[in-house]
This record gives C-alpha cells, sequence and structure tokens, in this order.
C-alpha cells in the first residue's frame, strides 16, 4: 500500500470531520484509493484551544511556511474559511505543486477562475465538492455525470442553517435567535453566520452551480439576494394558512441564453418535495434537455457530511493518479453572460400589511395593485375594532416591476400604517 501525506488548513466543525472519517474509514478509504492517508500537518490559528477531537500536538502548527516547505505534503486541503488568507495559501499550494481540495464557497466564487487557472497551470488538482450542498455530490454531477445535457434550471436549498433556523421555527414555533443558536452548536453555520442568514453563502453557491452549469463566469453582483432575517413567526404561520412553506431559495435559469439567477425566501406549495427538505438537509432540482428532472437531496452541512465530500476529494486525487498532470475542466466559460434584471422577473407575492380599520381601504388597495397590473388571488383580514389590524394579500403572477410600483404607491396611502412584510410564492 502507497503511503501519501496531506496537510490540513482548518481544525474546526469541517476539519473535525476530515479527521474523524480518516480515522474511522481507514479499511475502506485504503481499499477503494489504494493509500494510507497520512495526516502530517494540521494548520491553526490557536494551537492551545481545545478541540473535539484527540490529535498529537506535534502535528498543529502556527506556521504556514511548515505546510508549504514540506515536499513530503502532496496534498492540501483547506478548510478555513473567508477569503483571506485562504486564497493567499491555496496559491501557495498550487505553486508548491501540492494538489489542492477546498470546501470554501466564498473564495471559489469569487476566486475560483484564477484557482482553476493556476491548478491547471500548475498541473495539479482541484477539486470543491464540499462548497454546495455538505455531503451532496452535486459538482461531481453536474461536472461529470450531467455533461450530456444542455443545464435549463437549477433550483434548491443550499444553505442547511437556514433551512435549519426555518424548520424549527415553523415545526417547533422556536425563536429565530434560538434556532439560529442550535444551527450554530451544531456546526452548521460560517464563523459569521451573517453569511448564512443574510444569503451570501447561498449567493456564493449558486453562482458555483450557475457558472458549472451554465458555462458562465458569474458575476456577483448579477444574482439578487435576500436573506430570511424579515421572516416573522407571523408570516410562518400565514404561510401554513394558505398552504405554503417558507423555504431560502436559490434559482439558476438559463432562459434562452439569459442567466436568471436569485437567492430569497420564498413561499412554496407545502406538497410539493423541497417543502419537506428539512433542518440541514438540502436538496437540488437540476432540469437536463437530455435527464429531464433531477433531485439530489442529503446533508447539507455538518462536519461528517461536509468531511464525506472533503475525503471524496482527497480520494479522487489518489485514484485519479496523484503522479500525472490532471485534466481540470475550466469549462470553458463564457464571459459575455447576459443577465435578467429582478424587475423583469415574474412571481406572484404575499403582501401583509398593518392598515387602520376603515371602511374602503381594501378597495383603494385593490385599486392600486389593478392599476398596475396586479391581480389578487387571496386575501386574510383579521382583527377587528383595534387601530391597525393585519391584512394580507396573495397576488397572481406578475413582474416584480409591477409589484414595486404597487407598493411605492401604497407607501402614500394614510389608512396604510405599514408596509410588514413581502415575500415571493414560488408555485413550483
Ligand atoms: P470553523 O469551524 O470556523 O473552522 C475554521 C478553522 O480554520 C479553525 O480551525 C481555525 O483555527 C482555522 N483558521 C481560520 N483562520 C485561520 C488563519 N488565518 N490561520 C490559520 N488557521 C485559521 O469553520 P468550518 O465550519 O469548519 O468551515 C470551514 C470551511 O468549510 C468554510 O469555508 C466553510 O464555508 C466551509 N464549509 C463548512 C460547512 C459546515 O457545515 N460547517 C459545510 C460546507 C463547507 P482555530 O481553530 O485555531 O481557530
Ligand atoms: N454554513 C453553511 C450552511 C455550511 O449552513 O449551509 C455548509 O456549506
Amino acid at each position: 500500500v502507497n503511503k501519501v501525506k496531506v496537510a490540513l488548513l482548518g481544525l474546526g466543525n469541517v476539519g473535525t470531520g476530515v479527521w474523524k472519517i480518516l480515522n474511522t474509514n481507514k479499511e475502506e478509504i485504503r481499499r477503494r484509493s489504494g493509500y494510507d492517508i497520512e495526516i502530517a500537518k494540521i494548520l491553526v490559528r490557536d494551537k492551545s484551544k481545545k478541540r473535539n477531537v484527540e490529535v498529537p500536538e506535534e502535528l498543529l502548527t502556527d506556521n504556514a511556511d511548515e505546510v508549504f516547505n514540506n515536499d513530503e505534503i502532496r496534498i492540501v486541503v483547506e478548510l478555513m474559511g473567508g477569503v483571506e488568507p485562504a486564497y493567499e495559501y491555496m496559491m501557495r499550494a498550487i505553486k508548491s505543486k501540492k494538489h489542492l481540495v477546498s470546501a470554501n464557497k466564498m473564495v471559489i466564487a469569487t476566486k475560483g477562475e484564477e484557482l482553476i487557472g493556476a491548478a491547471a497551470e500548475a498541473g495539479v488538482m482541484f477539486y470543491y465538492e464540499a462548497s454546495v450542498g455538505g455531503g451532496i455530490p452535486i459538482i461531481h454531477g453536474i461536472n461529470e455525470s450531467l455533461t450530456a445535457n444542455k443545464i435549463e434550471e437549477v433550483v434548491g436549498i443550499i444553505n442547511g442553517t437556514t433551512n435549519y433556523i426555518l424548520t424549527k421555527m415553523s415545526l417547533e414555533g422556536l425563536s429565530f435567535d434560538t434556532a439560529l443558536k442550535g444551527a450554530q452548536e451544531k456546526g452548521f453555520a460560517e464563523a459569521d453566520p451573517t453569511s448564512d442568514v443574510e444569503a451570501y453563502d447561498a449567493m456564493y453557491k449558486l453562482a458555483i452551480l450557475a457558472s458549472l452549469s451554465f458555462g458562465a463566469k458569474i458575476n456577483l453582483d448579477s444574482i439578487y439576494r435576500e436573506g430570511i432575517t424579515k421572516i416573522e413567526s407571523v408570516d410562518i404561520a400565514y404561510a401554513k394558512e394558505l398552504g405554503y412553506t417558507i423555504k431560502l431559495l436559490a434559482i439558476g435559469k438559463d432562459n434562452d441564453g439569459v442567466l436568471e439567477l436569485r437567492v430569497h425566501p420564498a413561499m412554496i406549495p407545502s406538497t410539493h418535495p423541497l417543502a419537506n427538505v428539512n433542518n440541514s438537509f438540502n436538496a437540488i432540482f437540476i432540469r437536463g434537455n437530455a435527464i429531464g428532472d433531477l433531485m439530489l437531496y442529503g446533508k447539507g452541512a455538518g462536519d461528517l457530511p461536509t468531511g464525506s465530500a472533503v475525503v471524496g476529494d482527497i480520494i479522487s486525487i489518489l485514484r485519479n493518479n496523484i503522479d500525472l498532470a490532471p485534466s481540470n475542466d475550466i469549462n470553458n466559460q463564457s464571459t459575455t453572460v447576459k443577465y435578467s434584471p429582478m424587475e423583469e422577473t415574474k412571481c406572484e407575492y404575499y403582501i401583509r400589511l398593518s392598515v387602520r380599520d376603515l371602511p374602503g381601504t381594501f378597495g383603494e388597495i385593490a385599486t392600486i395593485l389593478g392599476k398596475n397590473g396586479v391581480s389578487l388571488s387571496s386575501v386574510i383580514q383579521k382583527g377587528k375594532g383595534e387601530e391597525f389590524v393585519p391584512l394580507v394579500f396573495v397576488t397572481h403572477g406578475t413582474k416584480e416591476a409591477n409589484l414595486n410600483r404597487s407598493l411605492e404607491e401604497m407607501k402614500n396611502m394614510p389608512a396604510i400604517y405599514k408596509i410588514d412584510n413581502v415575500i415571493r410564492v414560488e408555485n413550483l
């Protein structure tokens, strides 16, 4: 059996998962790869920090040179997060002719082109399966099994933390803060959970999926992004009453060469399979012109599911023959991409208002909506006799521009105290 030395950059949630898998599944990994994998160095920030796994002290270092100047280390696994110094270290690994694995969607979505280009030039392999969908083999799926297709659509739940929060708020009545704390304790959340709850993480993942699916270099500014922090328990309750479940969706569509890319909370029919993707699970629908509809479902975050994808990438490198130059797929991406603006997107909308309980208010709102080409499919009015009562509308499909014009006009209506929330409804 051959031996190979690997370095980990980071021993947090994912690094710990990788360490556990390499130790627990040693035999399986040896059989599948033909190698004994030895972790030779682990770069961390704080060597004295208490770890969740027992790691020999001499393996830990806070000096990156001990990794990059060690010629025996053949594979570097970046599990630190953030753009810098992760990007610098990844480039150093490539330039030192070390193969590279990463779970870092932020760096791949922002610097992927440079990394893939440098890896190809240096003749090293670079895999990043864990960067999208945790343990779900979505990237290998798109890059290998689905390459015969023109992919038309990629839609899914691709952030475990927000899905965990929305599930706990919806099924167990937990508050946002308590649910977020739970996701952090379970190791699903990013070091700064703003990335999860404000949907930056899902945006990075959608950029990676879209670039691989549609063969385009994605400009992150072209992705519409909206997080889940404005979702209140009352919206979840109204959604249930209307037959919907609220999920953070990532939507990528290739509409005849024009890309529609958006990440936002959406009400989806409670009968749809995505509505039953709960807790840290992710699910990704792909529509290809040969395969038709395909859905991949599995754990999208957490130490072992993510570690599974990372160790799988290490084994791919070993199976591809570590001593041969790779055929990294740079997949000739188009840089002249057209994007459809959000204002042109057609959706149904849930609108929750606080209004003064006065005669004629409903008629006035319906007139504003009608004038702007927005028709209604449901109305819920509750409460009576109080100064402000909630009024909930669900519209038929309309362009976002029509809705925005209506909302602007409503803001000037004295009878409307507040536009409490607007959530897109996707009748998938
Ligand atoms: P984490 O728990 O915060 O761990 C980060 C690790 O990197 C820690 O061990 C930290 O050292 C080390 N580190 C950070 N900055 C460093 C620096 N400047 N120099 C040296 N070491 C440094 O993060 P994680 O949850 O494992 O996530 C790691 C990566 O995987 C991120 O890119 C994340 O987006 C991605 N990812 C995470 C999951 C998940 O479920 N958590 C799933 C898929 C992908 P110390 O321990 O000494 O602080
Ligand atoms: N914070 C990320 C999530 C980790 O919750 O989905 C997995 O990429």
